[in-house]
């Protein structure tokens, strides 16, 4: 089948190859996925140069595994499941966060239909039934994490939230989900994104290049970093007394029913995903140097069939 090999550490260029590669077989707990659509996700990325350096103890030392195929995210639809298999059929239309087993950058991907560990075995689900594939690959990991750290940091509604990187993935979908919780939400990003934030429910607005948010005269309740360029420190003035600064570090337990509940707002036309670009499988060197930018603007979807 054909994949995306990650064969060095380093530039795109250097680092992406298309390559044939084995079709995987699914254990008996396991369903063998057709992958419609994946995602250039920042984590990919940050694989992909080995940053930080301890990715290299689990993806390979001085240079990746063997055949490593990137891709933290995919959507697509079910060709066959293992004899054990009970909650999924073969057509079952599903997206899923791949965890450290990866493997989204090819055209079959082999998942546990229930996962023991989040990060080792990732999480899988229906796709929501208004979505796009192109469009359900984007929300496992960023949704996740966003939902994650909402919750982590107990929002609730009529509670003040300001989000930095509110135009990324991370950003894009913590804003949603933070007016899904009817809280007040101060979205940090440039200018050119201003429309963007406004249109998917921030309240106020700051310039992060013409502001620097941790000087503001305001008090938050939460201060969600989610592009990471702040410290708990550094915010201490803008929280209000029992204020939570949280930055991604740390996520508690990752389950089932949080993807699941995703899924609940997205058919209830809570959440939606921002999409950027989308590249063909070909493109992805393009793809992961757009990545590189720090520049793209909520999710960049790898499309590696055409589905719709
Ligand atoms: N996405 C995930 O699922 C995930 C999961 C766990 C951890 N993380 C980590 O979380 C961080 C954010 O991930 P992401 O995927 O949301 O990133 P991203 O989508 O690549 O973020 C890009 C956005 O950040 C904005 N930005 C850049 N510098 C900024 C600054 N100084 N202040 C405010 N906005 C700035 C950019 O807007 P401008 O063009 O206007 O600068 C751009 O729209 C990364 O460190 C990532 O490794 C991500």
């Amino acid at each position: 089948m054909k994949a995306v090999i990650c064969t060095k550490y380093g530039a795109p260029e250097k680092a992406l190859k298309i390559a044939e590669v084995k079709k995987p077989t699914p254990k008996t707990n396991e369903v063998l996925i057709k992958v419609y659509a994946t995602t250039a996700h920042i984590g990919d990325a940050r694989i992909r140069k080995a940053d930080p350096f301890f990715a290299r103890f689990v993806f390979g030392f001085f240079k990746p595994k063997k055949n490593l195929v990137l891709g933290m995210e995919v959507s697509g639809e079910i060709e066959t499941v293992g004899k054990n298999v009970k909650c999924f059929k073969k057509g079952d239309k599903v997206f899923a966060f791949t965890g450290f087993s990866l493997g989204g950058y090819s055209e079959y991907k082999c998942l546990p239909e229930k996962s023991k560990s989040f990060f080792r075995n990732g999480l899988l689900a229906l796709k929501p039934e208004n979505l796009s594939f192109q469009e359900a690959t984007t929300i496992p990991a960023g949704g996740l994490t966003a939902l994650k750290n909402l919750q982590k940091a107990n929002i609730s509604k009529g509670q003040k939230i300001l989000i930095n990187g509110a135009s990324g993935s991370l950003g894009t979908f913590a804003i949603q989900l933070a007016k899904y919780y009817r809280a007040e939400v101060t979205a940090v990003c440039s200018e050119k994104n201003f429309e963007l934030v406004n249109s998917i429910g921030a309240d106020k607005v700051i310039d992060y290049t013409k502001e620097d948010f941790t000087k503001s005269n305001e008090k938050y309740d939460i201060v969600y970093d989610a592009i990471v360029k702040s410290t708990k420190f550094r915010c201490k003035r803008i929280l209000n007394r029992n204020g939570i600064y949280t930055n991604n570090s740390q996520l508690p337990k990752t389950e089932e029913k949080d993807l699941l509940f995703l899924k609940e707002l997205i058919e209830n036309n809570k959440l939606k995903p921002v999409i950027d670009r989308v590249y063909s499988i070909d493109e992805i060197v393009d793809a992961h140097k757009y990545v590189d930018t720090g520049r793209k603007r909520g999710n960049v979807v790898i499309r590696i069939i055409d589905s719709e």
